[in-house]
């Protein structure tokens, strides 16, 4: 009878604690561990603000509540994972919520594929992925090489030891990388892209500074020279789609903007996904330029071990898909900095039914973040994460590791970046043709800070020099 009492007892009391624990007029609607709202209204959005950057406020939140953690997103709550094991529990889910990603919509525009699930985002990206396969990387070495080869004709006029911008070289090279591949010949006028780049970099500070303090309000000057920014961008988009309808290319010589013209896409959805694609081609894969060079440049010992490989593997030829496999250490080299610098630090997911993650109910329309560079800077799986460090990548270290430990280009629902293999090779060819030619130097006395947005990037401008092999 005592034991029944016990048994009655402690059941009830469980029970009370579950429904205090879980029901929606106390915040815990949830089990998973993690942050009260701190705003009735904005939820703990104020408190990404000043952790600095949603990277920074996830990796505290995951430091106090481990690798699955809430918080609130406005009045939403939202859920961030952050280690491998959650990642593979997550791997198939493909639609991404489109509540996260609303800010960028008045850049990218509703249209994007960035908001495109279920079928139609599932077509598109059948489609479109074409244009980035394997066989097509292989196609545009060509083009790569000419590309980079011109920027060291440049670069061997200017004076020795003149200070060069990093990120402005990495960013016009790359720029026209993904234009001419991608969408004609409209860019290969280079006062195209220096305006494109320009109308950008007004747009992307305000999406950027949006994320944690909201979009300029309606009519100041900031608000006017976003609209007059981005109504620029599209008139160039407008007149790339123009000048491929008036000339098509035959089938063999097809690019990704043919494809979303000849597939009788809305007019809205060919202008909002080749405005997707050119941002996505080239301001993550700039910033990966840009930092690798830093890296080397402050790591000579790297830089000559990589600059032994190039000349063995290479000589004097141009870069061809057979040499990228042999080019091993330069693959480190790039692991490296995708995860040193964590470039693109998080993706995200939702699905419309309740599901189970690491053994907690989701509940359904619920925002899953992918904290992929919470993981990549986990000091478990990778000591001294700051370190930059090629060998972490040798193939015995990289056979030790779950492979999603280091998934910098997203790993869900096949929706894994659609230019991974196309950055890969771009980049590629540019680093070995640029420390075959040249050994960079870092100019000193600059502190090269990380600010951490929806893609990382240094705070500053980054000074180096260069001297002719
Ligand atoms: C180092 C370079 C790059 C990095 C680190 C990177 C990273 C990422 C990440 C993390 C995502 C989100 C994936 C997800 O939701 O799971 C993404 C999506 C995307 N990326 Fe990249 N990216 C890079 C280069 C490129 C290039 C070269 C292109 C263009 C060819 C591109 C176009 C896109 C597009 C269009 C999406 C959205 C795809 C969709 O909605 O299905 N990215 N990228």
């Amino acid at each position: 009878m005592l034991a029944f009492v016990i048994f009655a007892v402690t059941f009830v009391v469980v029970l009370i604690g579950a429904v205090i624990y879980l029901y929606p007029g106390s915040k815990r609607v949830t089990t998973i561990p993690g942050l009260d709202p701190s705003d009735p209204k904005d939820g703990n959005i104020p408190d990404i603000g000043k952790a600095g950057s949603m990277h920074d406020f996830l990796l505290d939140l995951h430091e106090d509540y481990g690798p699955i953690a809430s918080f609130w997103w406005g009045t939403k709550l939202a859920v961030s994972i952050a280690s491998p094991e959650l990642f593979k529990e997550h791997q198939s889910v493909f639609d991404r919520p489109p509540d996260l990603f609303a800010l960028f919509k008045p850049l990218i525009g509703a249209d994007s594929i960035q908001y495109a699930n279920g079928a139609d985002g599932r077509k598109r990206r059948n489609l479109y992925d074409k244009a980035f396969s394997h066989d097509a990387v292989r196609y545009y070495m060509g083009i790569f090489n000419e590309l980079v080869a011109e920027l060291v004709t440049k670069m061997k006029t200017l004076p020795k030891d003149e200070h060069i911008p990093l990120q402005q070289y990495s960013t016009a090279l790359v720029l026209k990388g993904i234009a001419r591949t991608s969408f004609g010949d409209y860019f290969k006028d280079d006062k195209a892209c220096l305006a494109f780049r320009k109308n950008y970099d007004i747009c992307w500070h305000e999406m950027e500074h949006s994320l944690a303090h909201g979009l300029p309000e309606e009519g100041t000057d900031r608000d006017k020279a976003f609209k007059q920014a981005r109504a620029q961008m599209l008139s160039t988009i407008e007149a790339i789609i123009k000048q491929r309808r008036d000339n098509p290319p035959p089938p063999e010589r097809q690019l990704f903007i043919d494809i979303l013209l000849e597939n009788n896409f809305p007019e809205a959805q060919i202008k909002c996904d080749t405005l997707s694609y050119v941002i996505g081609g080239f301001h993550t894969s700039a910033n990966l330029l840009a930092w690798t060079l830093y890296f080397i440049a402050t790591h000579q010992d790297i830089q000559e071990k990589l600059h032994k490989e190039i000349e063995s593997v290479l000589g004097d030829e141009d870069v061809e898909s057979s040499h990228i496999t042999q080019l091993t250490y330069l693959r480190q080299v790039l692991d490296e900095s995708l995860r040193t610098s964590v470039l693109a630090p998080w993706a995200a997911r939702f699905q419309d039914i309740d599901t189970m993650l690491g053994g907690h109910v989701i509940p359904k329309g619920t925002p899953v973040i992918h904290a992929l560079g919470v993981t990549l800077q986990d000091e478990e799986r990778w000591p001294h994460p700051e370190k930059f460090d090629p060998d972490r990548f040798s193939p015995e270290n990289s056979k030790q590791r779950d492979k999603f430990a280091f998934q910098p280009f997203g790993f869900a629902g096949k929706r894994i970046c659609p230019g991974y293999r196309f950055a890969y090779g771009e980049i590629s060819v540019f680093l070995a043709v640029l420390c075959r030619a040249f050994k960079f130097n870092i100019v000193e006395g600059q502190v090269v800070e990380p600010v951490y947005g929806f893609v990382t990037a240094p705070k500053e401008e980054v000074w180096v020099t260069v001297e002719k092999r």
